[in-house]
């Protein structure tokens, strides 16, 4: 077999033919690994050919991982030999709800081994027992990855918590860098797929990028899900941002709790004051209308270019509407810091918030208080607003939840307001 090498970044992937002391792209020491690449032509052999239609049959069938709001953003439930990353920062809930997944998939009668190279079965032992769950999941601290699948085999789970902390030893890299997560995470791929075992690898997003993060297998899963949310509340929107299996951009909203993440089917995300400033908003994020709050401050600058900032909204859209109103209602923004936010640490897509924001900021601007006031529309840059898609479904949350007030560009609104300056009228 003819065989080459080529040198790897450990902490940023970057290849080169040629051995470098510094990595000319991300200007990291000594982080060169040397790796083989086979040149030689792989030999055909007629089994690796299918039919779609055995194919389509085999991968049809769901698995229920008997987490209902999961169930539903996975399309379903899970498919044999799916791989699937659960990324998100340290603290948010990831091992959780991977132990909330493989203790209900066990008393599914289901096989799972947890392999943990973070924590001490103890540790494991101590969460088990806070959310519960049943002793018949196997647990292994083996981080050697060769172990680690070859004892999987008879399993239909496999956790791996997290997939940085495993390694192969025939590389020369240490654990933790962009070589052994790369090799270790295309071994449990490959075994996956010719196992038929279900592999959900725990993914690590650092600050400090000490740890190659999860970006770097994105590519090679078929399922990337991710935690958002600030660990100072209680609330977690789990995004999936690919599925090879079902839709992506689905959103499933869990809550904290002492016995582990719960599953939100109507989710208001609202505080008990809404003093100026404050615009409540329903939104949908991948198929969930939710009702959130959003904060505007808006205060003199001081300095000549004024500050704009914004947390869980779109900086430019926020930086569009802000100018919408300058031009339209003849706001004097320019003179004006303007900071946006999305209580509770979510992360809104839905154009439909940009009502709320405009009135957040034009009732901090004037400080008169809006109250129990829902807002949805798109502000378009001629000052138009557009109504929201599927509103009968938001319209049906705010009913449940007891929301009268509702102001909108659309028949049903209780305050019909078509453009900004309808809004202005309506506010002062
Ligand atoms: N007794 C408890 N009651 C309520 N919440 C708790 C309790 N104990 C822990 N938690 C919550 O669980 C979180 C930790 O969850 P978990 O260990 O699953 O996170 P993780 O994402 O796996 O973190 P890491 O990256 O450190 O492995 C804590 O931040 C806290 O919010
Ligand atoms: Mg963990």
């Amino acid at each position: 077999m003819k065989r080459e090498v080529i040198y790897v970044c450990d902490k940023c992937g970057y290849e080169s033919p040629k051995w470098f002391g510094r990595c000319p792209v991300c200007g990291a020491w000594n982080s060169a690994v040397e790796m083989k690449v086979d040149k030689t032509r792989g030999n055909f052999s007629p089994s690796s050919l299918m039919k779609i239609s055995e194919v389509r049959l085999k991968s049809s069938r769901r698995i229920r991982t008997g987490i209902k709001v999961l169930d539903t953003i996975l399309g379903g439930g899970l498919v044999r030999g799916q791989v699937l990353l659960l990324g998100g920062e340290p603290g948010i809930g990831k091992s959780t709800l991977a132990l909330q997944v493989a203790d209900s998939m066990t008393k599914n009668g289901l096989r799972v081994l947890y392999a943990s190279g973070e924590e001490s079965a103890e540790q494991i032992g101590l969460r088990a027992a806070r959310i519960g769950t049943v002793e018949d999941i196997t647990l292994t601290n083996d981080q050697n990855i060769s172990s680690v699948l070859s004892a999987s085999e008879s399993f239909d789970l496999l956790v791996m918590d997290s997939i940085q902390t495993f390694y192969d030893p025939e590389l020369g890299a240490i654990p933790g860098g962009v070589t052994q997560l790369r090799k270790v995470s295309s071994k449990v791929v490959d075994f996956s797929k010719k196992a038929g075992v279900i592999s959900l690898l725990i993914g690590h997003i650092t600050k400090s990028g000490d740890i190659a993060g999860p970006k770097i297998i994105e590519h090679m899963v078929d399922t990337v899900l991710y935690f958002e949310g600030e660990k100072t509340t209680d609330y977690r929107l789990l995004r999936v941002y690919k599925n090879r299996f079902g839709p992506s951009g689905e959103v499933g909203i869990f809550e904290m709790k002492e016995t582990g993440l719960l599953g939100i089917e109507d989710p208001v995300f609202i505080g008990e004051d809404l003093p100026f400033g404050n615009a409540i908003a329903c939104v949908i994020e991948g198929t969930h209308p939710m009702v959130i709050q959003v904060q505007a401050l808006v205060s003199r600058s001081k300095v000549p270019s004024p500050r704009r900032n914004s947390i869980g909204v779109d900086y430019l859209r926020v930086s569009a509407i802000i100018a919408t109103m300058s031009k339209i209602l003849k706001l004097p923004l320019d003179f004006h810091d303007v900071y946006v936010k999305v209580l509770g640490g979510l992360r809104v897509t839905d154009p439909a918030v940009d009502l709320a924001v405009a009135s957040a900021i034009f009732s901090s601007l004037v400080e008169m208080e809006i109250g129990k006031v829902v807002f949805m529309g798109e502000v378009g840059l001629d000052g138009m607003i557009r109504p929201p898609y599927s509103l009968e479904r938001r319209l049906e949350i705010l009913k449940k939840s007891g929301f009268e007030e509702i102001m909108g560009p659309f028949e049903s609104a209780s305050r019909k307001v078509r453009t900004l300056s309808d809004l202005a009228g309506v506010i002062r």
